[in-house]
């Protein structure tokens, strides 16, 4: 009888998704959810041939130096920044991701984050609960910043961009968006979205959304200059990656301006808060939950399930996995054409 083949995964998952993989592979999931050390990894991913990981564990050259049946890790996340690509690649493992199917999820946080930011949602709430509302209110208390009819500046107009994007018509908004490679005239149409360089969105943009993917190249790419160059009273929202954004810069763009109000998902040292931001109420500050809805979480653990399953050979897409990041991993190792 041929060797089951063995899958480790990193974090608890959902039980339906773990049984689907049982039926084909040998299952060993970890039953709490922890960090694990580089040298932790570097062991469990030496003895399986396909891991599911999560964001807080860097697969790098370290970790698969011990690697010798490792053929698939998939990341249940559409950013895989914790993926050295190139170290994965070199040493002929697949990876996947699971893009699309959080567009939507991530989209309607962006804009949860937005309006909560722009209208004080989470000090006001914190004032309430702490018993401060006690007499009657001054009619210029809690004023905030309007979202309908403002500029909505997106960054990184990706799929999750453009989702956002359409959103932003319920709102009566204009929306400008930069990318270095400006969108198909007809995606820009169906967004309503017009192309702006760096400088214009951050000048015009009442609210300024980041949706990009983060690379060593793109480190800090809102800085104390670029906050300094945002119009005065706007939101910035970052639901992509901390490593984005200067974080003592923005803390300081807080408090000195240009910027109201803050809404953020993401943080440069995860699950660590920058003391200054965590010290400002009107900053919303939420602990990288964007994809976190019942149905696109099941929707991501699936996908990943997919992944692992066609990376293996095996399963009804067995060859094809549905979202690799490097298929020609696949293409060097033989798989054949789907037909
Ligand atoms: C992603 O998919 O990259 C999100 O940040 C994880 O929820």
């Amino acid at each position: 009888m041929t060797k089951r083949p063995s899958v480790w995964v990193s974090r608890p998952l959902f039980a339906d998704a773990l049984a689907r993989l049982e039926q084909h592979v040998d299952v060993h999931a970890e039953a709490i959810e922890r960090v694990h050390a580089p040298d932790q990894l570097r062991a469990r991913l030496a003895g399986v041939d396909a891991a599911i990981v999560s964001l807080s564990d860097r697969v790098d050259a370290h970790t698969l130096a011990d690697n010798r049946r490792l053929r698939v890790v998939a990341n249940p996340a559409v950013g895989y920044n914790n993926l050295d690509m190139d170290a994965l690649t070199r040493a002929g493992v697949l990876a996947c991701n699971t893009p699309d199917v959080l567009n939507e999820t991530t989209a309607d946080y962006a804009w949860a984050l937005m309006l909560a930011a722009a209208r004080r949602v989470g000090e006001a709430e914190r004032w309430l609960r702490a018993g401060q509302w006690k007499g009657a209110m001054r009619f210029d208390d809690w004023l905030g910043v309007d979202v309908h009819g403002k500029t909505l500046g997106i960054l990184g107009m990706g799929r999750i961009g453009q989702a956002i994007a359409r959103r932003a018509a319920g709102f009566d908004m204009r929306v400008l968006y930069h990318n270095r490679t400006r969108l198909p005239e007809m995606v820009e149409r169906a967004c309503a979205a017009a192309w702006v360089d760096k400088a214009t969105l951050l000048r015009e943009s009442d609210h300024l959304v980041l949706v990009l993917p983060y690379t060593r190249d793109n480190h800090h790419i809102i800085g104390a200059s670029e906050l300094a160059a945002m119009k005065r009273g706007s939101v910035l929202v970052n639901i992509a990656r901390g490593g984005l954004v200067d974080e003592a810069a923005l803390a300081r763009a807080l408090v000195d301006g240009p910027l109201a109000a803050a809404g953020l998902d993401v943080y440069e040292d995860e699950p660590q808060v920058h003391p200054a931001l965590l010290a400002l109420e009107q900053v919303v500050l939420s602990p990288h939950l964007g994809s976190a809805s019942a149905d696109t979480r099941h929707a991501m653990a699936d996908l990943a399930v997919d992944n692992v399953l066609a990376g293996l050979g095996l399963g009804p897409d067995a060859g094809h996995p549905p979202t690799p990041i490097n298929p020609h991993v696949l293409r060097a190792r033989g798989a054949p054409d789907k037909a």
